[in-house]
């Protein structure tokens, strides 16, 4: 699948809609540029899971959960990750988000996180990848 959005409403949206085909137990992996909207892209998925608490970049506390409160859901947790300082495998086991990854009650997003894919297809987690590339100042082409 492939669109374009026009400024960061319409990712913000995007994600919003991609986020209510998500079951549980998958892992995102974003892909783009700095300030390409990966972070927007999660922003929006939160909206989707009617998280409600602001998603900030977690460059810096590299892993974030997000708790879900509707009872409806059977995902209880939205996790978000940044390897951007080149977090390895190792690494992300020592922050304990490995344990996070195909649980049926979690979903989780990784920005820069392909160096993830070997690993995650060998656990037989559902992955998906979504690149977002910047075609102009505010449009972007997403790609999943
Ligand atoms: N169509 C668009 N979609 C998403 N963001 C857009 C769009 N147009 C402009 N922007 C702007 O681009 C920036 C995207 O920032 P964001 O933090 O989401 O990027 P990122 O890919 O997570 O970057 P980083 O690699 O630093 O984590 C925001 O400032 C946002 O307002
Ligand atoms: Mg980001």
């Amino acid at each position: 699948m492939n669109t374009v959005t026009k400024n960061e409403k319409e990712t913000i949206q995007f994600g919003k809609k991609f986020a209510k085909t998500l079951k549980g137990g998958e892992v995102v992996l974003l892909i783009g540029d700095l300030g390409a909207g990966k972070t927007t892209f999660v922003k929006g998925a939160a909206k989707g899971f009617g998280i409600k608490k602001n998603i900030t970049s977690p460059t810096f506390v590299l892993l974030k959960v997000y708790k879900v409160e509707s009872s409806k859901l059977k995902v209880k947790e939205l996790i978000h990750i940044d390897t951007y300082r080149g977090l390895g495998l190792a690494d992300l086991e020592n922050i304990g988000a490995l344990e996070y990854f195909g649980r049926e009650d979690t979903v989780c997003f990784v920005e820069w996180g392909l160096g993830l894919e070997k690993y995650l297809k060998n656990a037989k987690i559902r992955i998906y990848k979504i690149e977002i590339k910047n075609l102009d100042i505010d449009k972007r082409q997403i790609t999943f």
